[in-house]
């Protein structure tokens, strides 16, 4: 099944993967899914197609892209200084969310990695973005499929929010799995740094590769720089984001803003089944990673204008969450 939207964008089935696959040929934008968000991709080889990337998203053009490929044995061609624990973190976690910046090659194109030396790779574990990159015969380079600022899309949906009309096609292959970008890891240099956290955590890479550097903050450097990334707002709903230390501060802080006539939302860690607009429940962090940047989608539908939500704990999956939920509150 396949249709062009009133925009002109085309929602394609899985079954249309080879079509999708043409237009990525031919120099057009084709949003995927992934197991982490859905990307925007684009032939990572064709400067002109990467750069109407950074165009339908209104993206800054110093923040680089990630390269998507689809055999770890195509790295050779696109990167250079390959070390021995870059090759054991490929074959422990590709497929997979983990995108690794390493030293690129002249095949990647400047625009991709936004001047710097350095490009971003991963093998996404999802298999229609697999049969995407296999199809098309290409490096897909591919951001989140966002209008930059906003939350990335864990859904075709949300992709047409803030893209239709401005991309060829989306594959629509529902919901995806973990719905929290990439643990992105900087191995470029001497000392392997975490610039972004991600699912994969600080302590499974640790587990294969030893010592790691683990920079959370845009600011805190070690001697890796930060992704270019981090400078900016990320992942925010209109609505106003506040992180709260437990449920009575939770509590009276939406007692304040209901009587000063707000519409506020709440995020809550509960088994609770209460129906409202304005109210989400999670059972555990993988929960809220899956869900949170929906939620963040839904309650703007809804009209809030404050969303609460208790901090979690900087454990694991954790991490991530807290790093997206910090940038979401910081205005
Ligand atoms: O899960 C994901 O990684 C998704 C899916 C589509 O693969 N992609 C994604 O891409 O989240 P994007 O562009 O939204 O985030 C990529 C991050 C940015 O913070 C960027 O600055 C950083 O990776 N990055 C990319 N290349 C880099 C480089 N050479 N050096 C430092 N940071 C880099
Ligand atoms: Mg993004």
């Amino acid at each position: 099944m396949a249709y062009k939207n009133f925009t002109g964008t085309r929602v394609f089935s899985p079954d249309n993967i080879s079509i999708a696959a043409e237009i990525i040929k031919s120099g057009g934008l084709v949003a995927f899914p992934t197991e982490t968000v859905y990307g925007l991709g684009a032939n990572a080889l064709n400067p002109e197609a990467v750069e109407n990337i950074f165009r339908a998203k209104g993206r800054p053009a110093d923040n680089p892209l990630i390269v998507h490929i689809a055999e770890i044995s195509d790295i050779k061609k696109y990167s250079e200084n390959l070390s021995e624990k870059a090759k054991m973190l490929m074959e422990k976690f590709w497929p997979g969310p983990l995108a690794i910046i390493l030293k690129k090659s002249r095949e990647i194109p400047d625009i991709v990695s936004a001047g710097l030396d350095t490009a971003a790779f991963r093998m996404p574990g999802h298999q229609i973005a697999l049969d995407l990159i296999r199809k098309s015969g290409l490096p897909i380079a591919a951001p989140s499929a966002n209008t930059s600022g906003r939350p990335s899309p864990t859904d075709a949906a949300h992709v047409l929010e803030d893209l239709s009309g401005k991309i060829d096609a989306v594959i629509d292959a529902g919901p995806v799995h973990i719905g929290i970008e990439s643990t992105v890891i900087d191995m470029s240099g001497d000392m392997p740094a975490i610039l972004r956290p991600g699912k994969i955590s600080a302590e499974e890479i640790e587990e294969v590769i030893g010592k790691i550097e683990v920079i959370a903050h845009f600011g805190d450097t070690g001697n890796a720089p930060p992704a270019p990334g981090m400078k900016y707002r990320h992942y925010s709903p209109f609505a106003r984001v506040e992180i709260l230390e437990d449920e009575s501060e939770m509590f009276r802080l939406a007692r304040d803003y209901i009587s000063a006539g707000k519409r506020v939302a709440a995020v809550i860690d509960s088994d609770e089944k209460v129906k409202s607009p304005f109210i989400r429940f999670y059972r555990d962090y993988n929960h809220l990673a899956n869900e949170l940047f929906r939620w963040f989608r839904d309650f703007d539908d809804a009209g809030a204008e404050v969303i609460l939500i208790k901090r979690v704990k900087k454990e694991g999956i954790g991490n991530a969450i807290m790093n997206r939920l910090e940038k979401a509150a910081s205005k």
